[in-house]
Formats: C-alpha cells, structure tokens, sequence
C-alpha cells in the first residue's frame, strides 16, 4: 500500500448515539419511522443505541488504544438544527466539538459525514427529499457545519449512500421515511445528487484545501436466475450503481431514467451541470455482489433474487465473494473516471457472542483479510485506493434489521449498560494498519 493509505473505522450517528430527544436534539425520520411498530426487527430503536452520546470517550480510547489512526462518524442534522433550519442547538455543537477536539488531540482524524440519512422530521414534513427546497436547506446546513467545524474539519462525506437511502427509502418503504411511490424515488435520486454537486462547490470555495467527497454503495449486479433477461439486470444496476455514477461524471441518467425524469418536469436546465460534482475522491462501500431477479412485486419490477447456492454466506445471509469489490475497483476507471477512490465501508455481520467476558471473531478476521486482499490486487492492477475503512467500529443499530446483526470490531453488550469488548478482530485489524498491508501479503501468499 502507499504509504499515505488511509486505515480506519466507521460509524453513524443515528446507529451509536441514543440521546434522541436529549440536550435540544430535534426528531429525525429515523426517530418516527422505528417508534411505528413493525417497522423495524423486533420493534428495536435508536433511542439508546450504543449510547455514544455519553460513552463517546470510550469509544475514542479504543481507537487509541488499537491505534486505529482514522475515525468517520456522521453528524446529525436534527442535533444541529432541531427544525432543520434556523436556531442552532449550541449542545449539539458543543458535543462534536467535544469529540473533534479528543481524536485531534490523540492524533485521530475525524473524517465527516454530514448526512447518514437521518433527515429532520421538521423538514421531512415539508417534503424533505422530495421537495427541491432541499438544496437551500441542505445549503444553510452545510454553512452551519462550516461555521462551527471548518477550522478543525478537513475530510468531508457529504452523503452516505444515496442509492440505498432512495431506493430503500423511497421505493421500497424498509428505510425511513417508508414511502413506496415512483416519483419519490425519482426526485429522492435527483435532488441528493443535485445537493452532492452543490455542497462539493460550496466547501471547496470556503476552503480549498477541504478534502470532498461522497459516498455510494457499489455492487456489481449478477443473476443466476433464468427467467431474468439482461435487460433486467441492467436496470437493477441502474438503480443501484449507474443512477448515481453516470450523473456524478457525465451529467446524465440511465436512458430509461432520464426519460422519466424528463417526463416528470423533475431535471432544470442547469442541473445537468451541477450533478458533475468536482468531488476530491468517491467513497465507496461494498459489503457483497448483489444477485437480482425480475419481481413484479416491487417497483421497477426489480429485487434481491437467489444466490449461488454454494456461495458461504455471512451471519444476515449475504454473500460472501471478494471478487465483488475488486470488480468494482479495478473497473472504476473505464466505466467511469480517473478518481481518487476511498473505502469508506467495508465489513460483516457475525453472530458474536461473549465468552468468559471476551469476544472471538474468526469469520470477520477472514473476511478482513479476504476484502483487504482483494484490495490490494485491484491495486496492483491500476486501481487509484487511497484509503480503507472498516463497518464498524462498534455493533450497532442496523437500519430495518435492528440490533439482531452485529457488524462492530467492538461487541457491545446491550443488556449491560452498552458495555464495550474489543472482538479479536480489532487486534488482527490494527496489526494489518501497523504493517500497512503487508501482513497479508503473508498470511495470503
Ligand atoms: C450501509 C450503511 C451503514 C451500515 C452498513 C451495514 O449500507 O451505510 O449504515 O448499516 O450498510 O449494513
């Protein structure tokens, strides 16, 4: 690896803090849509959570103490703003400043999200992403966190996933804000692309020397299943990967897609311009391929179909194949350009137990070293990497799965006050960072 390569953890406000009505915070769409039952595994929240909100300065010691030298957590736009716009919530501003100031201090660096899709409620009510006043809300955001963190904030994510948040979010309803409506899911991409091209301008006029970037899942889409024609896969990866790539370097969508942008009035002349977001490097994450099949039952007549059945599988049943990260890292350049890439998610879902008060982790150290590995043989064949973050630093809350997947380096034990173990997977990951990589050159060859 060179030797600038970037070596960290990840985590998101919404999944780590708890506090969800604490110290000024305003309701986000997460808050409501878990408080509805059956929307969530189990009815779990993020009420709680990990409790980061109080026990953020453990969490900031194990990093110091496994030596992890990059950290990416998210702020959340409701604990900033309450309604959105407007008032600042000076306690929220304090608590990351409390946080930026640690892991600077210990030599840590904070890499920002600023949107881990974890909207104001106040804002969702008046249409949120389907409204393209977004854009002036998304702007007065982004100079509040300029205002109060750009003296001390260099990496920035602008937003976490995009495609997952719309397609999830907005066509499928099994993320917040639980919609499933066509012409939500349509504005829901072009809008967040739209905010990606205008928050990237607008950090680097205040700074130049600001480091920009987002961040979307990339998976290339396979299908074994017979009656799914490539024009089927094609629109899955449209809707997955190219709705978001071909906008970001060329201005425009997926033939299909950009006709019923059109047709819907939802694209204006200028934007075309602005969705080619000068960005500083794209983030990308990757847990698995994605194995699709036609399904009339969902929008776009497309969904998650069978996988290869002798494919290993992780503890949430995904599949497990390094080849799919190295796909997209090695092919980047010709499908799409000559950018800096960062992993900004990498990991899996265990079913971690504690034994005699400690944590064992096999299945994720192999993992680790399988995805890490094929990182480094995409590079070796021309991928431009500069960094590599694990998801996550801690086991947290999971989206529409709830508490049941534990992706943490660190196990946290939610019957016990959220208390933290390192798993044995922190170690070996530290040892991968102090050797910059090369500890797999020989465990691996
Ligand atoms: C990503 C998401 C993370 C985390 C991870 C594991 O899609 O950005 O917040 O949940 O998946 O599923």
């Amino acid at each position: 690896m060179r030797d600038d390569f970037i070596w960290g953890t990840a985590t998101a406000a919404y999944q780590i803090e708890g506090a969800w009505n604490t110290e000024g915070k305003g309701a986000s769409i997460w808050d409501e849509f878990t408080h509805k039952p059956d929307n969530i595994f189990n009815n779990d929240h993020g009420d709680i959570a990990c409790n980061s909100y109080n026990m953020w300065p453990e969490d900031i010691d194990i990093l110091e103490s496994f030596n992890i030298p990059n950290y990416r957590c998210s702020l959340s736009w409701p604990r900033i703003l309450p309604e959105g716009t407007g008032a600042v919530n000076q306690k929220g501003i304090d608590f990351y400043n409390r946080i930026f100031d640690t892991l600077l201090e210990k030599n840590i660096t904070p890499w920002v999200t600023m949107y881990h899709w974890d909207l104001p409620l106040a804002l969702h009510k008046k249409g949120g992403w389907e409204n393209r006043d977004v854009l002036e809300w998304f702007e007065h955001y982004t100079d509040t966190l300029i205002k109060h963190f750009g003296g001390k904030i260099k990496n920035w994510i602008i937003l976490n996933e995009p495609n997952v948040h719309a397609w999830f979010g907005y066509a499928l309803g099994f993320h917040a804000p639980g919609i499933r409506d066509e012409l939500a899911y349509l504005k829901a991409t072009h809008y967040q692309n739209l905010v990606i091209g205008q928050t990237a301008r607008q950090l680097k006029e205040s700074h130049p020397d600001f480091n920009v970037g987002s961040s979307y899942q990339l998976v290339p889409i396979r299908t074994i299943c017979p009656n799914t024609s490539e024009k089927d896969r094609l629109r899955m990866d449209a809707l997955w990967n190219e709705n978001f790539m071909q906008p970001l370097f060329t201005g425009k969508y997926p033939a299909y897609f950009d006709a019923l942008m059109e047709e819907q009035k939802i694209i204006e002349e200028q934007d075309r311009e602005t969705i080619i977001a000068p960005l500083d490097f794209v983030g990308i994450q990757h847990y698995n391929p994605i194995y699709m099949a036609k399904n009339k039952d969902f929008l776009f007549d497309c969904f998650f179909g069978p996988i290869p059945e002798e494919m290993p599988t992780t503890g949430a049943n995904w599949p497990i194949d390094p080849s799919g990260i190295e796909d997209i890292l090695v092919n980047f350049k010709d499908r799409y350009g000559d950018t800096p890439l960062i992993i900004t998610e990498n990991g899996i879902a265990c079913n971690d137990t504690l034994e005699n008060g400690q944590c064992h982790d096999p299945d994720r150290e192999n993992y680790l070293i399988q995805h890490i590995t094929a990182v480094k043989k995409a590079i070796q064949k021309g991928a431009d990497v500069r960094g590599y973050f694990v998801w996550s630093l801690l086991d947290n809350f999971e989206w529409a799965d709830g508490y049941q997947y534990r992706f943490g380096l660190v196990h946290i034990d939610y019957e016990k006050s959220c208390k933290r173990t390192p798993k044995s997977s922190i170690t070996l990951y530290s040892g991968i960072i102090e050797n910059n990589g090369t500890l797999l050159c020989n465990t691996q060859t």
